[in-house]
């Protein structure tokens, strides 16, 4: 059985690395990885793959710069011409970026089937781009694995049948479980000079809050009014530093008294950060999970969230509409002590991508095998 996993941008280098770990351990599985090049900077992606002990990628489609509709067709071109020399029995995608959706085409327009990790999120917002991606991508994906019990309920009552659907867990999370002693281990707060719980970790890079004046102009005050209560830390993601400079406030932003703006961050220093800031504000979609994962408080900004079960049973307080104002009132609570008690969800153990592979083996192999 031949597998290729595509990997485009940040988070799904978090995602393929435990699924390509669970491959490996079947001889029988031969597991290559394509990357796209939608993330090309190498504190965006090369570090992802030492850290994460992901080979060297067997393809790299180089598409980088462009708008998304130029990444997503260049993607599916290049990806083609992987398909006719690799002939794989199964193309794997996960999450909802731009790359997703754009192999998952290809894939199915030439007959292959596809495996959806990270399948069903809905924030039921259709101006996100990612929410397009999912949609489309499931619409079309074979196999269609589950992260949570929400994303069950959004694929049946869009008509998918059932025998599609696995309950898997989340395989972000099995990264998380798999790394923690290296993360405990990273000595990012010592380089920064910072004390466990003595800051608030702060990422932003969602168009509806970077892409204009107004929405940056918001996240500014926000910080303004955090770094009053402790230090915040902001890795700061390239899509968000470009539209800070072409609306001209990366100098408001560099003034800002306890404020220290990082670049973006190796997997190990980012999780490290997490678990030991005091508060996470985010309009991340895996930083949700992973907050709830490490029982961290986190306020994501924004106006909905595809992930429901970490505002129903972790930490996260979705905060739409948010100002200085309501962020300044939700953490008040928080540092009083008052936050949420979380849970980790069903399934979010480090096991999903074994059961992910185990459900795979069984349709491709063992029933082959029967078959014959
Ligand atoms: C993408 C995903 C988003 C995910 C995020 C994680 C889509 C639609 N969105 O958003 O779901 O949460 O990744 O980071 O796929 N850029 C660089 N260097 C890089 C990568 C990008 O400078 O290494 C620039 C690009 O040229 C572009 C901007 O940053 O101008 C945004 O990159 P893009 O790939 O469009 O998506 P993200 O905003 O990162």
């Amino acid at each position: 059985m031949k597998v290729l996993s595509i990997v485009g941008a940040r988070p799904n280098f978090v995602k393929i690395a435990p699924l390509h770990r669970a491959f490996s351990q079947h001889h029988e599985i031969t597991s290559k990885i394509v990357h796209t090049g939608q993330h090309y900077d190498p504190v965006m992606s090369g570090i992802f793959f030492d850290q994460l002990n992901l080979p060297k990628p067997d393809f790299c489609l180089n598409v980088a710069a462009g708008t998304p509709i130029q990444q997503i067709a260049q993607i599916m071109m290049e990806f083609e011409k992987v398909m006719l020399i690799e002939k794989p029995d199964l193309v794997l995608v996960v999450g909802d970026v731009n790359s997703t959706l754009a192999c998952t085409l290809v894939s199915v327009k030439m007959n292959v089937p596809v495996a959806h990790v990270e399948a069903g999120l809905r924030s039921g917002d259709r101006s996100m781009p990612e929410e397009i991606n999912r949609i489309l991508t499931d619409a079309v994906s074979d196999h269609l694995f589950v992260t949570e019990q929400d994303a069950v309920d959004n694929l049946l009552s869009e008509n998918v049948p059932a025998t599609r659907i696995h309950f898997a867990g989340n395989v972000m999370i099995d990264s998380l479980a798999y790394y923690k002693e290296a993360i405990q281990n990273a000595s990012i707060l010592k380089t920064l000079e910072l004390n466990a719980g003595s800051y608030v970790l702060m990422t932003m890079h969602r168009p509806s809050n970077v892409d204009g004046r107004e929405g940056l102009e918001r996240v500014l005050k926000i910080i303004k009014r955090l770094a009053l209560l402790k230090t915040v830390i902001f890795p700061i993601h390239p899509r968000t530093w470009k539209n800070m400079g072409v609306y001209g406030l990366k100098n408001e932003f560099e003034n800002i008294k306890n404020l220290k703006i990082l670049e973006p961050q190796g997997y190990l220093e980012f999780l490290n950060l997490t678990k030991n800031a005091s508060l996470v504000v985010t309009d991340s979609g895996g930083i949700q999970e992973e907050t709830t994962y490490l029982n961290v408080p986190c306020i994501t900004l924004r106006e909905n969230t595809e992930r429901p079960v970490t505002v129903k049973e972790g930490t996260n307080y979705l905060l739409k509409n948010a100002d200085e104002e309501s962020v300044a009132l939700v953490t008040a609570e928080i540092f009083a002590g008052n936050c949420k008690i979380g849970q980790i969800p069903e399934g979010w153990d480090g096991k999903a991508a074994e059961r992910i592979v185990a459900i795979l083996r069984e349709k491709y192999i063992n029933s082959y095998v029967c078959d014959k």
